[in-house]
């Protein structure tokens, strides 16, 4: 059954969305430091580390608790929380984004700070809630000091996770949130503005196949709501094409 697409909403709520203030790379680099220690281990021997523990789990409780404990990323160390997942897993909507951000590290779940709000209100004009028929996740489970984005090493490792998330819970559709997720999955060497509007096959390593629609990320669109004609084209084909999937 088709949704009733609501652009009115969405229209209004990006132009009563606050400005986001945005500090120049350079100061945020220079005002935290990069924890960059990870004992004795390579990087290689942490993503090994994160498959085998990654396959072990069998539920996305376990794999939550296995995130929790590994010790495999530099941004741990400051950090507050492990932010894993929210939402209805086995929903046919599974949303990943870039990583938490500061409300999201002190609440402890992925995309519950303007961005995340925004995301709702967009799933919500195409009939998604978290509480009932998608799940969202990141491709790192660490904030990153100064919310700079996450180095490839740091993606790396959370990877296996990742992956392992979509094989236990299977959903039909991957919406990357935003260019970092969408590059990194797709390992793509074209930018968000080039990758949506597009579908993908995404495969993971165990052989599970979803289809992969990158969108761009609520978070530019506080930014540059000039952009949401774009991020409406993004939601229609998302829907359209949930609806074939389910069908
Ligand atoms: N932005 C993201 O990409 N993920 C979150 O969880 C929050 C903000």
């Amino acid at each position: 059954m088709g949704v009733a697409v609501d652009e009115p909403l969405v229209e209004a709520l990006l132009a009563a969305a606050p400005a986001v203030a945005e500090t120049p790379a350079a100061v945020q680099q220079a005002e935290v430091p990069v924890v960059r220690r990870r004992g004795a281990r390579s990087v290689t021997d942490w993503i090994r580390e994160a498959e085998r523990l990654a396959a072990e789990c069998a539920t996305i409780d376990d794999l939550a608790r296995a995130v929790g404990d590994f010790g495999g990323s530099p941004l741990k160390a400051t950090c507050e929380n492990t932010v894993v997942y929210d939402g209805t897993p086995g929903a046919s909507l599974m949303v990943i984004g870039e990583g938490p951000g500061a409300e999201e590290d002190r609440r402890a779940k992925p995309f519950v700070g303007k961005a995340g709000q925004l995301l709702d209100k967009m799933l919500a004009a195409i009939g998604r809630r978290r509480t009932e028929n998608a799940l969202i996740s990141n491709v790192n489970y660490w904030r990153p000091p100064g919310n700079r984005n996450p180095e490839l090493d740091e993606l790396a490792v959370c990877r296996p996770f990742v992956d392992r998330m979509i094989e236990i819970t299977r959903p039909k559709l991957i919406v990357a949130a935003g260019g970092v997720p969408a590059v990194s999955l797709l390992n793509s060497r074209d930018g968000i503005m080039k990758l949506r509007g597009n579908e993908y096959t995404y495969r993971t390593p165990g052989g599970y196949i979803a289809a992969l629609i990158p969108m761009l990320h609520p978070a530019y669109l506080l930014r540059r709501p000039q952009d949401k004609s774009r991020a409406w084209r993004d939601l229609l084909l998302i829907e359209k094409r949930l609806r074939e999937l389910e069908a």
